[in-house]
C-alpha cells in the first residue's frame, strides 16, 4: 500500500519551497481531556512522504491525537506544528 499527500498538502509544501521542513511535529506536547492527562512529552516529527504508525491499546489517546493533529482539540503543553502552521495553544 503506498500513501500519497493530498493535492493541498503537496501544493502547501511547493509553495513553502522547503522539502526539507516536516510536515508535522510536536515538542513536549501534552493532552487533557475530562480533566485528565492522556499523554504528554510527546515529541514527533514526521517528514514528507513518510508512514508513521501510532501503536497503543485501546483508550491510550491514539484518536485524540489526530484531534490534535487537526486542530479540533488544543494541546495542553508543548508546540504542535503541521505543515508549518502552529496549532493555537490551549
Ligand atoms: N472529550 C472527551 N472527554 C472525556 N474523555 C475523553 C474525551 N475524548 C476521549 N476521552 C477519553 O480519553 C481516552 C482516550 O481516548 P481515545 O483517544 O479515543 O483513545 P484511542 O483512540 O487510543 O483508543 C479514553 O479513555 C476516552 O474515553
Ligand atoms: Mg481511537
Amino acid at each position: 500500500m503506498s500513501i500519497h499527500p493530498t493535492e493541498a498538502v503537496r501544493t502547501h509544501l511547493e509553495h513553502a519551497g522547503t522539502g526539507e521542513q516536516p510536515v508535522l511535529s510536536l515538542r513536549g506536547a501534552a493532552v487533557r481531556v475530562g480533566g485528565r492527562t492522556l499523554w504528554s512529552g510527546v515529541d514527533l516529527t514526521v517528514g514528507a512522504g513518510e508512514f508513521t504508525a501510532v501503536l497503543g491499546p485501546n483508550g491510550v489517546g491514539k484518536s485524540t491525537l489526530v484531534k490534535v493533529l487537526l486542530g479540533v482539540l488544543p494541546a495542553a503543553a508543548g508546540e504542535v506544528r503541521v505543515l508549518l502552521r502552529q496549532r493555537p495553544p490551549s
